[in-house]
């Protein structure tokens, strides 16, 4: 069934159609853990991804736990918004238990002039991406690229359909160590290069948030 619009006020703008982006800033202390954690004991799974990267290190059940420890919430919250935005608000998360079941995880270790093309995740319905650790130096090269009328090194891109009158398709973030964006994983994104030395680092998870009454 569709959901069916009942004015609150007399006057509104709302956003009902298009994709739920979720923004969420990860505690120090956690960035600390993840960053700790990395190891090279961990699978090399960069032939199996688009990235074109250094390193694409597979998280153990270990490193799941840990991530889910800081950035599950988040995701299970982000599950619930979307619900309720899809339902004109006609969603109660307190009728509802969830279960997150994280289908993959991984860090990506990005250096100079590597790159991760237009892609979108399968076998999952929301990917998210937190940053652990960027190149020193690198607002430097941000300074001068904000000069260009499109700047864009180092950055992530989302898109979604096509440009039209009063719906926009696209847009970019400039990483910040600690920052974390939830997204469909239906959602076609990608990672432009930079040029200063060092390693851009971040983690993904692709997951699953299941629902039942409560
Ligand atoms: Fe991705």
């Amino acid at each position: 069934m569709a959901p069916i619009f009942k004015p609150l006020k007399d006057k509104e703008f709302f956003t009902p159609f298009g994709p739920v982006m979720g923004f969420f800033k990860m505690p120090p202390a956690f960035v600390d853990q993840m960053n700790a954690a990395m190891s090279q004991q961990l699978a090399d799974h960069s032939d199996h991804l688009v990235g074109k990267v250094s390193q694409e290190l597979r998280f153990d059940q270990n490193l799941i736990n840990l991530a889910v420890s800081g950035v599950g919430q988040a995701l299970v919250e982000y599950h619930a918004f979307a619900k309720k935005r899809n339902a004109f608000g006609d969603y109660d998360p307190s009728t509802k238990r969830y279960e997150l079941q994280v289908m993959s995880g991984w860090f990506i270790r990005q250096f100079e002039t590597e790159y991760n093309p237009l892609h979108i995740h399968t076998g999952c319905t929301i990917s998210c991406a937190g940053y652990l650790n960027l190149p020193e130096g690198i607002e430097a090269e941000w300074e001068e690229d904000y000069k260009d009328h499109h700047p864009s090194h180092g950055h992530i891109q989302f898109a979604h359909g096509t440009d039209a009158a009063y719906s926009f398709s696209n847009f970019m973030a400039k990483p910040r160590v600690g920052d974390f964006y939830i997204f469909p994983s239906h959602m076609f994104h990608c990672v432009y290069p930079f040029y200063t030395k060092g390693e851009r680092r971040s983690f993904s998870m692709n997951v699953v948030v299941d629902e039942k009454d409560a």
